[in-house]
């Protein structure tokens, strides 16, 4: 039996335009509507979450979690520059008191992918100037909700945002450009520190961070001087000059070239981690090659390897010396065959890095149930939570019992 420490936060984590349906004045929407995504999906229904927050609440309840993890669509709050919808507001305000009675803490994202449109058509996070807009709209939301929330995701995801919508082109505005992805990248971490002391000079106990998106990056050819650099370098690059730049108050590269910046400086009070995979890397040019390694896959063609988790854990560690929340942890497995055992080897990763002297406050599986999972649509089903369609149903999938047994002991019992 592997107990974890009284008070670990167990939870599952959500994004709103992935479950909610209907975010209309969004960039995300507008591209859908372009048909983009695989199978030609849209968000328009997603999960409905927006109109069946109280559905999602119950199945919260079912699994007894201690956290819910999720977040806050700016296009809904102001669809339209400058108009606050206070009715979403206030939605999104309610749903967080009925979280707290419900002793379930709120963790908050306030941006997960998504901008509104009008926001976009300004230029987006290419411009610096359009910083204030985003830091306008979370002292509105810090000023709305703020007393209720313990815990704050300023960003999720900076690296995969910059790099799919700036460096590869995959998602909107599709734009394959290095510099403007490094810049993009440059203003979400300013932006973050900037939301960080917005929240904190209202809310001082309040725990703000980012979620960052961790792959372990592997030499493919062990011992070949050129696949070992290039692994070196992905892992620093990838993985730690946003954090590092935080911690040191510097831009280190690839976001700036070491100039200072007091003003980020620390502005992190845990690391938080979402996790997936690893990756074998090979020397190529002009691009490092990702080599497939041939072994066991996820539904997404990720290699099934949930130990990877605890690599990055301990080095979180001992970088940051801060407490650890993992943000996201899950697998895309229709049959549920995997999910289990992926989830099991997740834990016993954080159950390892806890007796090696980590500080993990908790963990959040991805997804409490199936949703819209980007260009890849509703094809890729990470749910605790089968979502059925015509007509809309959550039903749980093994896994989800299986999950709750382990947050009512506290433990992993086989
Ligand atoms: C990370 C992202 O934050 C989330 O939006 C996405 O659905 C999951 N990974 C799964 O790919």
């Amino acid at each position: 039996m592997k107990s974890f420490p009284a008070g670990f936060m167990w939870g599952v984590a959500t994004a709103g335009h992935q479950i909610e349906g209907g975010n209309y004045f969004s960039d995300w929407y507008k591209w859908e509507m372009e048909g983009k995504v695989k199978n030609g999906d849209t968000s328009e229904t997603a999960c409905d979450s927006w109109n069946q927050l109280d559905r999602d609440l119950e199945i919260l309840k079912k699994l007894s979690v201690k956290a819910y993890r999720y977040s806050i669509e700016w296009a809904r709050v102001e669809p339209k520059l400058n108009k606050f919808d206070e009715e979403s507001l206030n939605k999104y305000r309610d749903f967080t008191i009925k979280l707290v009675e419900a002793n379930i803490k709120p963790i908050i994202t306030l941006h997960h992918f998504v901008n509104p449109q009008w926001f976009a058509e300004i230029g987006g996070w290419e411009s610096r100037e359009n910083l204030r807009y985003f830091l306008r709209y979370v002292n509105k939301v810090v000023d709305t909700l703020g007393e209720f929330v313990p815990f704050w995701i300023t960003i999720n995801e900076p690296n995969v945002y910059a790099i799919k919508s700036y460096l590869m082109g995959e998602w909107p505005p599709e734009v394959k450009d290095r510099g403007r992805a490094f810049q993009v990248l440059k203003n979400l971490l300013i932006a973050h520190t900037e939301a960080y002391d917005i929240i904190k000079s209202r809310y001082p106990s309040a725990m703000v961070s980012v979620a960052y998106n961790f792959v372990p990056f592997y030499p493919y050819r062990k011992w070949h001087p050129l696949d070992i650099i290039t692994a070196f370098t992905l892992n620093k690059t990838y993985n730690y000059a946003f954090l590092d730049s935080i911690k040191h108050g510097k831009f280190y590269k690839p976001i700036g070239s070491g100039e200072k910046n007091k003003k980020l400086k620390d502005k992190l009070d845990f690391i938080g981690v979402n996790y997936y995979t690893r990756y074998f890397v090979k020397y190529s040019k002009p691009e490092p090659e990702l080599v497939d390694t041939g072994n066991k896959k996820t539904d997404m063609g990720y290699e099934f390897y949930p130990e990877g988790l605890r690599t990055i854990i301990m080095k979180c560690h001992k970088d940051y010396s801060l407490p650890i929340l993992i943000t996201e942890n899950g697998i895309a497995d229709a049959t549920d065959e995997k999910r289990w055992k992926y989830i099991k080897k997740a834990l016993e990763a954080v159950h390892k890095s806890l007796k090696g002297g980590a500080k993990v406050i908790g963990y959040m599986y991805w997804s409490l149930m199936d949703n819209f999972e980007w260009s890849e649509g509703y094809s890729m089903k990470f749910g605790l939570y089968k979502t059925k369609r015509n007509p809309l149903e959550l039903v749980p999938r093994s896994s989800a019992s299986k999950y709750a047994d382990v947050i009512k002991n506290n433990a992993l019992t086989d």
